[in-house]
């Protein structure tokens, strides 16, 4: 049975456990803490809670980081601070050839892993390319699916021919993206990096579609990684045709090793910035109802 382990001699009975478990499993009996079902989404609340330390799992690590570990925060951080953090974070498409350290790319998954998922299921994984010529190998593997699917979409035959064998997406695909993708394929002849913006680094999150929602699970682990990397004066940005690329190439996948059924969530180019701004980003006006 998965779940909390509690140690006899330290618990004093306070009921934090009992009251902060989502699924009601920890209740007092006989004067010790008991688990009455085995619903437990490992979320940890219960030994968060435990100022005496009498909760353990046998399934759950702590995250550890270059520096050591976290610390829970109470007043230090200030609202305001923390908006302007994520404000300042931008899409960076201008990267130095400065490789990033492993230890920083290990601190980025234990951040990313922080997200929250949906019944805590953590089916998240990742894909970490490291070094340059290793993303312009998926950037010309990605080029190439992008060219054979141009010219299919251009062609008015095979693209209605292609409706029979794989549906109306392709004359989606012609009516939202054929054009900027032949201007790209065209730029891209001139030896510019238009899909990874000269990223020295790539990380790909994806996941079984066993969790209920991993679509959201994989992506809020995805914008972790964004904000982290940013404080720590990395640069990213989510390139959403090589996701669509990934999830509809298999050979792609099993080069970098993921599973065929699992979906690709986000792929990240990371580096260091090669632009500086100097002003936050404006944003378009809202629709918003407070009801
Ligand atoms: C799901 C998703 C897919 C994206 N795909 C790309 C992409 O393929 N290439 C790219 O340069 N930017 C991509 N972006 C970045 C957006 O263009 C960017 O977030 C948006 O313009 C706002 O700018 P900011 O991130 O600097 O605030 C993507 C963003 C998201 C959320
Ligand atoms: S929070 Fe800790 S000390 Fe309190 S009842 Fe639960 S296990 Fe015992
Ligand atoms: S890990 Fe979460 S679900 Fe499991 S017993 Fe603790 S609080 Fe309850």
């Amino acid at each position: 049975m998965t779940g909390p382990i509690i140690d006899k001699d330290k618990c004093t009975l306070c009921r934090k456990c009992v009251d902060i478990c989502p699924k009601e499993i920890l209740s007092i009996k006989n004067n010790e803490i008991v688990i009455v079902h085995d619903d437990c989404i490992l979320c940890s609340h219960c030994y968060c809670v435990c100022k005496f330390n009498a909760i353990q799992f046998n399934e759950l690590k702590q995250p550890v980081f270059s520096f050591g570990h976290t610390a829970v925060i109470k007043d230090e951080i200030k609202p305001f601070d923390i908006i302007s953090f994520i404000h300042s974070r931008r899409s960076v498409r201008r990267f130095k050839a400065d490789p990033v350290n492993t230890e920083m790319l290990h601190d980025l998954i234990e951040a990313a892993v922080l997200a929250p998922s949906a019944s805590n299921c953590q089916r998240w994984q990742f894909v970490v390319i490291n070094g340059r010529e290793k993303v312009l190998m998926l950037a010309e593997d990605i080029k190439n699916f992008f060219i054979k699917l141009n010219t299919i979409a251009g062609n008015p035959i095979l693209r209605y021919l292609s409706v029979i064998f794989a549906g109306k997406k392709i004359l989606q695909y012609y009516k939202n993206n054929y054009e900027s993708v032949k201007l790209g394929l065209e730029r891209a002849k001139e030896g510019k990096d238009l899909l990874f913006h000269g990223a020295p680094c790539v990380i790909i999150v994806h996941s079984d579609m066993e969790g209920s929602m991993p679509v959201e699970d994989g992506q809020y682990a995805a914008y972790n990684i964004a904000l982290v990397a940013h404080s720590m004066g990395l640069g990213t940005c989510f390139i959403g045709y090589a996701s669509a690329t990934l999830n509809s190439a298999p050979s792609l996948k099993e080069k970098l090793h993921i599973p065929e059924h699992n979906r690709v969530h986000a792929v990240l180019a990371l580096g260091y910035p090669q632009v500086e701004f100097v002003k936050n980003a404006l944003r378009k006006d809202y629709d918003v109802k407070i009801v």
